[in-house]
């Protein structure tokens, strides 16, 4: 065949393949369910989601399931029985939906993990996240710099508030935070007086702020009552931090603490600004929606899907193919630049 032929018949097959993927994704459903309204950053990833789908042609049902596991389990089984193509699911806890990723299996439907992975369960095709260690070891490395635990022995005193038990992404942030830290407990630079160290003791179920003030307060009350300074607290999120934060405002006079967090919600990063709160860990919704859209782009498009992790997240039955976004520490010095800059936040929402 003459050159010339080849090219145009060429690109008659590309335009084609282009118009029939159009056509294809236009057709597709995506049913996307999120854990809760509750907390800033579901809301965020629900809307970036959907913005980002229907720009690329899917329909979408979306549906936040009020941190009610069995709600969540219903909302995935009505979005098979509407017809998804592809489901991407953030669990509340990552072993109750088993029977609708059956459903899912049995209808053939791709199922991808968004954020948190989905336990116990061989449905799962996907796993999209931020790298959950690497934030551990993020809040770990900021404080180890801030106490300048090379340099000086302290002691200091630390406590630590972690995740949701439920969530299987609470025990990588602790343990990557934890990794850091250990060889200055050891070394006796970092101490814990109220001796609460194990993942279980400093837990925080659901990730509920009232629970970690709740919590804190007790530690405050038994601990440091007779004026002991708190040097750092530990917290694995905003949501847990922001609660830490009000237990110390309302029952602890001493010197304030380094305190960590993670999402860079607005309340916190309001904090941040009034110096109640250290740092916060980044990780930018709009890069973990894009990768996500992506990854539904090529699954229904049955081309090879990005993935950068194939070791890592074993969920008990399979090890799960997944994709790592980065994440990276905020604070005072350099919030502007990531967060309003990227236009991720407006000035007058930090107001
Ligand atoms: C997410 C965190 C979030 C936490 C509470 C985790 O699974 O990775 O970004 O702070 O849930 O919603």
């Amino acid at each position: 065949m003459k050159k010339a032929m080849v090219a145009l018949l060429s690109g008659v097959v590309a335009a084609s393949m282009l118009m029939s993927t159009a056509v294809f994704a236009e057709g597709e459903k995506v049913g996307v369910s999120m854990p809760t309204k509750d907390l800033q950053r579901w809301n965020q990833d629900g809307a970036n989601m959907e913005a980002e789908l229907t720009e690329a042609g899917y329909e979408v049902e979306l549906q936040f399931a009020s941190n009610d596991p069995a709600t969540q389990l219903n909302q995935i089984k009505t979005m098979i029985g509407n017809g998804a193509s592809v489901l991407v699911i953030s669990a509340i806890e990552g072993d109750s939906l088993g029977e609708a990723l059956d459903l899912a299996a049995e209808n053939e439907i791709p199922v991808i993990a968004y954020d948190r992975l989905l336990m116990s369960s061989d449905a799962v095709s996907y796993y999209a996240t931020f790298d959950n260690y690497k934030v551990g070891t993020v809040q770990g490395e900021y404080i180890v710099e801030a106490l300048d635990l090379e340099n000086q022995d302290g002691p200091f005193n630390l406590e630590i508030t972690a995740g949701d038990p439920g969530d299987n992404n609470a025990g990588y942030f602790y343990q990557g935070a934890m990794d850091v830290l250990q060889p200055y407990i050891d070394a006796g630079k970092l101490v814990i007086p109220s001796g609460q160290t194990a993942f279980e003791e400093v837990a925080t179920p659901q990730w509920k702020t009232d629970t970690a003030q709740s919590r804190a307060e007790n530690i405050l009350s038994s601990f440091y009552a007779d004026g002991t300074n708190v040097d750092v607290w530990l917290c694995s999120n905003d949501s847990t931090a922001l609660g830490v934060e009000t237990a110390l405002a309302a029952n602890y006079s001493g010197t304030y603490p380094v305190i960590t967090g993670q999402d860079c919600d607005i309340e916190n990063t309001k904090n941040m600004i009034a110096g109640k709160q250290s740092m916060s860990v980044f990780k930018d919704t709009r890069t973990l929606a894009s990768q996500v859209v992506k990854m539904v782009g090529q699954i229904l498009s049955g081309e090879e899907v990005d993935v950068n992790d194939t070791e890592t997240y074993d969920n008990g039955v399979i090890v799960v193919p997944s994709y790592l976004c980065d994440p990276v520490f905020a604070d005072a010095n350099n919030y502007k630049e990531l967060l309003i800059d990227s236009g991720y936040y407006t000035e007058d929402q930090l107001q």
